[in-house]
């Protein structure tokens, strides 16, 4: 009997279980009402008296290795159950992450910023209501000049030298007023202009300001410049300057860069030529540089002005403007991962 006792002990110490069902089957085997160790302790009745003490002892000694198992494999199912309870399933896939995205004309503007800031421009801005001085008279457009008509403006009905401005030019003043030469700095911003709203043109739209003025710049560095950011921005490195008018410059030019005319969508964004206008630009025009304070005799300087959303249209195939301003997030949420 001592010899079958020790043999239940080995087998309750080596005992392993993950599931309820088998630790049960075991408990009754051991524990139950016709288990192991009822039947144990009735045979004991039988044996003689001088035996009685030590399989007595072996008996208890069962007993507790059997009690002292369930438990230990109860306590350990029981703290793993608490620690799905509290992370759930561990290798459950997680939960999407409801990340939000930059609008297009956003990552327009940051990538124009990135490529102007490696060759050494700041980041300067002004106002969006605008003075007559900053946006028109400084820039070579006094009262009554004709080119004040080439740009529909809003103006404040109570004051008529306030309005919103039409251009981002306005910050050019602006910067030269208040900072003398070497001047490289790029202006974004958003600019308003009294037009029908359609597919194409919008009544507030954005433009990113370019002016650089220093001694001895030239119509080559401004071609160079140009030649760079197109490069870098539309990865197009073929340009041509146009000749055209702005008041604020002299002489002036309009850029275009060649996009090509290797699929059905470039033709009918060139309408066939190639050619995509993207900016206007020019050498400061002296009278402006005076306007400022600068002196024009010491200094020369080049500008440009571009059309942000245009170019956000260009390079994402948007073929509505008004997408820009609408708030569609299913429209918005394409921008996902741009920066
Ligand atoms: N301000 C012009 C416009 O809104 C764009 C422009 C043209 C800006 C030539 C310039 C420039 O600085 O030199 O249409």
């Amino acid at each position: 009997m001592q010899d079958q006792i020790n043999k239940y002990i080995d087998e309750v110490k080596g005992f392993a279980t993950e599931t309820a069902d088998e630790l049960e089957a075991f408990r009754i085997k051991f524990l139950g009402k016709k288990g192991i160790l009822r039947g144990l302790y009735s045979d004991l009745k039988e044996v003689s008296a001088d035996q009685k003490r030590d399989l007595g002892q072996a008996i208890n000694a069962l007993r507790q290795a059997a009690d002292e198992k369930l438990q230990e494999i109860k306590d350990s199912m029981e703290s793993q159950s608490t620690v799905q309870g509290q992370f759930g399933d561990l290798s459950r896939p997680g939960n999407p992450l409801h990340v939000g995205s930059r609008h297009p004309i956003s990552i327009v503007k940051n990538r124009i910023i990135e490529i102007f800031s490696r060759i050494g421009f700041n980041v300067s801005e002004g106002p969006e209501i605008e003075d007559d001085w900053h946006n028109f008279t400084a820039l070579n457009l006094p009262e009554y000049h004709p080119a004040r008509d080439m740009q529909d403006t809003f103006f404040i009905q109570t004051d008529p030298d306030i309005l919103l401005r039409t251009h981002t030019s306005s910050v050019q003043v602006r910067y030269m007023e208040n900072n003398q030469p070497p001047i490289r700095t790029i202006s974004p911003g958003r600019v308003y202009r009294n037009e029908a709203i359609s597919a194409r043109s919008h009544c507030f739209f954005h433009q990113v300001e370019g002016l650089y003025i220093d001694k001895d710049v030239s119509f080559a560095d401004l071609k160079q410049t140009l030649q760079y950011f197109t490069t870098e921005l539309f990865g197009k490195s073929k340009i041509r300057l146009r000749p055209s008018y702005f008041p604020f410059t002299e002489p002036s030019a309009e850029v275009d860069v060649y996009w090509g005319l290797e699929t059905e969508t470039d033709y009918r964004m060139t309408k066939g030529t190639g050619w995509l206008e993207i900016m206007g630009c020019g050498m400061v025009d002296p009278n402006v540089l005076e306007n400022c304070g600068i002196d024009s005799k010491e200094y020369s300087g080049f500008a440009f002005g571009m059309g942000i959303d245009r170019i956000a249209l260009l390079l994402h195939q948007i073929s509505d403007i008004r997408m820009l301003s609408e708030n569609d997030i299913r429209f918005l949420q394409q921008f996902k991962g741009s920066l």
